[in-house]
């Protein structure tokens, strides 16, 4: 592959999907999106120099998912973008199949970049148990614009035995003056169950500990990551091939989190897993320490292998990201916030009260907080999604021009406090109860949707500005 060449296609790519923005009503206005062609997990997420910093699984070339790169923005105050060149390209031997998943380490001015070096040696093999490399890259980089050095450090030989060939996505952390390293692996029993490294070097690392639950909970724990917050160690991880009951498992993958109770380097026992998102497309999610302390985590607003489409593909992008949020632990369980920096996006203030049915003002994006005060609740967008909220239990349903094959998603709420509810031109995001739980979703709206409430309340209606991502308008 020359990187040369493929630059200048990129760049003729990037002119291509730009031309086609004005007419698409399904660009977002405050969403990290390609601008050209497919995105999905976010990766390295991390605060280095003064800048937020989200590199992300990018095929910039083929809105349908091609060859995987890094792509790569930034910005000071996670509002105003900048899209630099793509950070990491599949041309070495040990990641010549894609460069795939993986984290950010900062130390020492530097950032230091894990990643999974994909690899299909060619031949006749399943690509599971035999004939794949999952490697373990690390690139390191003063700017974080390029890599200064770039290596393998672990290949599918150097992991315990019993394993497939599915290892990967590599998230660093560090602790107690030794670096830690979780993998995501699948078993040749076809097990779903977490690696954990060690280094004191944060370039040789010696297997210490696996992360499993008692009983199988799915063939394959994808993008791992182990973090402490409000003094609780949580285990979070997209695990496939999940038993779905009671409105658990609903999408073709989940992603959640356990309570982890003594220490990820030796004796530990798991809680109850918990579902990160009840709608339709939120995997992958990465967490991070912000500059003040905070737990933010992104999402990919997305779903592999779902049946359920996007017709952004026709404009040469597919998928975005979910707004940033904050984690928190509090009541024995994980809350999650829009971050606060999203505030900043509010204009226009409409503060309303619902006796009954309310209609609010059409905007392409906005944020909406209703205070539930009934004991049912229906909020609309437009006609393309519905909010139902009654004896317990919620229904979003997407119609059927809006959804693309997506129909309805259901959560257990004995009690509805809150909702707030962000919608953009082509996703709905919604925080139940303060944070205690999410729903998010991607929709296609044929005009401008107008916000109906039935129900009993007060709230109050913002119009959102747009992000500046440096190539659109805003
Ligand atoms: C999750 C995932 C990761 C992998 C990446 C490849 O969506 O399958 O496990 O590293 O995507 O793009």
């Amino acid at each position: 592959m020359n990187i040369e060449l493929l630059k200048k296609q990129i760049s003729a790519a990037e002119e291509a999907a730009l031309e086609k923005t004005e007419q698409d009503h399904h660009r977002q206005g405050y969403h990290l999106m390609p601008l050209s062609g497919w995105m999905n997990d976010p990766n390295g997420l991390c605060y280095f120099k003064g800048e937020y910093h989200v590199y992300f699984q990018h095929s910039p070339l083929d809105a349908n998912r091609g060859s995987i790169f890094w792509g790569h923005y930034s910005s000071p105050d996670m509002l105003n973008w900048t899209l630099h060149p793509n950070f990491l390209y599949p041309v070495d031997s040990w990641d010549c199949n894609g460069v795939y998943s993986g984290s950010a380490l900062v130390e020492d001015d530097r950032l230091y970049l894990y990643y999974t070096g994909n690899v299909k040696h060619p031949g006749n093999y399943d690509y599971i148990y035999e004939g794949r490399g999952h490697n373990v890259g690390l690139a390191v980089t003063t700017e974080g614009i390029e890599p200064d050095t770039n290596q393998c450090i672990l290949m599918n030989k150097d992991y315990p035995e019993g394993l497939s060939c599915h290892v990967r996505d590599p998230k660093v952390w560090k602790l107690d003056g030794k670096y830690y390293m979780v993998l995501g692996a699948r078993t040749r029993e076809d097990v779903g169950e977490l690696l954990i490294f060690e280094s004191e070097d944060k370039y040789t690392w010696k297997h210490i500990n696996v992360i499993r639950t008692p009983e199988k909970m799915g063939y394959m724990w994808e993008c791992p990551d182990i973090f402490c917050v409000d003094g609780q160690w949580i285990v979070m991880t997209s695990p496939q091939g999940m038993e779905s009951s009671d409105y658990i498992g609903q999408n073709v993958y989940s992603c959640g989190y356990f309570p982890l109770y003594g220490d990820f380097r030796g004796e530990y026992t798991l809680g109850e897993y918990c579902e990160a998102d009840a709608g339709f497309d939120y995997y992958a999610p990465q967490s991070f320490e912000a500059p003040d302390g905070r737990r933010l985590v992104i999402g990919w607003m997305g779903m592999p292998d779902a049946e359920y489409t996007n017709p952004t593909a026709e404009n040469l992008w597919q998928h975005c990201m979910s707004i940033p949020r904050q984690l928190t632990w509090e009541k024995g369980q994980l809350y999650t916030r829009p971050a606060k920096e999203m505030k900043k996006l509010r204009k226009h203030t409409y503060t309303f009260a619902c006796e009954t049915e309310l209609a609010l003002t059409e905007d392409r994006c906005s944020e909406t907080e209703f205070y539930n005060s009934g004991s049912a609740l229906c909020i609309k967008v437009g006609d393309s999604a519905e909010i139902r909220w009654e004896e317990g239990l919620l229904r979003l349903s997407i119609s059927e021009t809006a959804g693309c094959g997506r129909t309805e998603r259901f959560l257990r709420l004995p009690e509805l406090t809150k909702v707030q509810m962000f919608v953009d031109a082509s996703s709905i995001e919604l925080f139940f109860n303060e944070g205690q739980h999410v729903m998010t979703t991607r929709f296609y709206p044929t005009e401008t949707p107008v916000i109906t409430i039935k129900g009993t309340g007060t709230g109050v209606h913002y119009q959102l500005a747009s992000m500046n991502f440096g190539w659109n308008k805003h």
